[in-house]
């Protein structure tokens, strides 16, 4: 793995350091307190889909045990905790009555963090769709924005005292892809191109809705933002010519939903390609999708190489070398410069204001062992890939660019999707048949870190 120099200089007293979860990945409980079926209990039901045939019924066990982590988040000195707000506990039927009691829980838990010393992060949707919305057409369908705002005006509503940065969904390109077009994801779909379009423009809308209900209902000051997982270009070389390159990369890459958010518009481009199945556009959805947000929640784990070349599109993306190294996904190739790259892009192409890394980290093989009386992960594998990415936050931050702090995916080990609980990224190392959390050496690691605002 390449290693970035650290910067001698300490992270700026605003820079938030954090650690993130999700509710499906960390909660279980499914079925307390009037809790309603997700999308995802049901596509851990279809024989073979998720690996060990796992589930989330129990997952971390987070909803019951969220005093000891919010202890542990204490110990290592966590400022900030991402977690999402599942919607099948706040309204169980997707629309209609609003269960107190799922509400209760996000009460309980944000007055935890808060007497903590941790400032809450909350996302509105990390993927749990309430199974009724799509038996009524899902994402693909009008229904779901529809419902949103009503989802989300009553969290806000509840939470918007006391939380005071919202973010509205998690990688709408992953959850409408996945979810609609290879079928990997739940609902687990396998639709038409028209589809999968819709399902992003549903998404951007309910996002814009979002912000609109944190806007009207949480205190004055709030911030509100999209958390997104953009493909990024990092430019091969760092020469301004690659640098070129890479941003021509971006909008190809990600245009077809950056445009509209950013720039209020499809872009014609993408309508051309698209034809018929370009999504049908109601009066108003885009002054509704592209309202000001006040900073970009970015997902960014590694990216793709670009050189300039003298093709219509002005880019070439570089393919992996067989050897390229990875960790435990195959989407894990470490690179670390692509958080600064990501950062600078964002900004530079589509203007985000504020920035944080909402999510980085890797899944490692995890094992546990004693040493000197004491139980420990030895995860130098995560402690050299963090120190790198902080590395390239570090040098966003630097070269001025407003990047306000990080989240490593994730705080515990936990329901990775499809992969079931076959892959680890937590900073906490969870038993699942004892529910027992170890802290790994990259938890260490982090604390010192923390303590001292500088990458050691
Ligand atoms: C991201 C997801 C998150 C987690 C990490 C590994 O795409 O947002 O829930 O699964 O990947």
């Amino acid at each position: 793995m390449p290693s970035q120099p650290a910067s001698p200089e300490p992270f700026p007293p605003d820079f938030l350091f954090g650690a993130a979860t999700a509710a499906f990945q960390v909660e279980g409980s499914t079925e307390a307190d009037g809790r309603g079926e997700s999308i995802w209990d049901r596509l851990c039901r279809r024989p073979g889909h998720i690996k060990g045939a796992d589930d989330g019924a129990e997952a971390c066990d987070h909803y019951r045990r969220w005093p000891e982590d919010i202890r542990l988040m204490r110990g290592m000195g966590l400022e900030a905790y991402r977690f999402s707000i599942a919607w099948p506990r706040v309204i169980p039927a997707g629309t209609g009555a609003v269960n107190a009691k799922g509400l209760d829980f996000y009460d309980r838990l944000v007055d935890g963090l808060l007497a903590a010393g941790i400032k809450p992060f909350a996302t509105l949707y990390h993927w749990d769709l309430p199974q009724p919305l799509e038996d009524a057409g899902g994402w693909p369908s009008r229904v779901v924005p529809d419902a949103f705002t009503a989802y989300a005006e009553a969290v806000v509503r509840r939470l918007g005292d006391r939380v005071d940065r919202w973010m509205t969904l998690n990688e709408i390109p992953v959850f409408t892809s996945h979810g609609y077009g290879n079928g990997l994801h739940a609902p687990g779909k396998i639709l038409a191109r028209k589809e999968q379009n819709l399902a992003v423009h549903h998404a951007l809308l309910a996002h814009g809705r979002a912000v609109e209900a944190v806007r009207r209902f949480a205190k004055p000051g709030a911030q509100v933002g999209l958390v997104n997982n953009p493909l990024i270009g990092v430019p091969a070389l760092e020469t301004e010519a690659h640098a070129e390159a890479a941003r021509k990369a971006v909008v190809r890459f990600n245009g077809y939903m950056l445009e509209p958010l950013c720039h209020g518009a499809y872009a014609p481009w993408w309508l051309e390609e698209q034809g018929a199945d370009a999504p049908e556009v109601a009066e108003g959805d885009l002054a509704a999708i592209a309202a000001p947000c006040d900073f970009m929640g970015l997902n960014i784990y590694s990216g793709v190489f670009v050189e300039p070349s003298a093709s219509p599109a002005g880019f070439r993306e570089l393919p992996f070398p067989k050897g390229y190294p990875k960790l435990e996904m195959n989407w894990l190739k470490p690179m670390p410069q692509v958080i600064y790259w990501g950062c600078r892009m964002m900004r530079e192409v589509y203007g985000a204001r504020d920035l944080y890394v909402t999510e980085n980290g890797c899944a490692c093989v995890d094992e546990r062992v004693e040493v000197d009386g004491e139980t420990r992960v030895m995860d130098s594998d995560r402690v050299q890939w963090l120190r790198d990415h902080f590395a390239a936050a570090k040098r966003a931050v630097d070269e001025g660019l407003p990047l306000k702090g990080f989240f490593v995916w994730s705080l515990l080990d936990n329901f990775e999707w499809q992969e079931g609980y076959s892959k680890r990224f937590g900073l906490l190392h969870v038993d699942y048949r004892t529910q027992r959390r170890t802290w790994k050496d990259s938890a260490r690691w982090y604390k010192i870190v923390i303590q001292g605002r500088k990458i050691v």
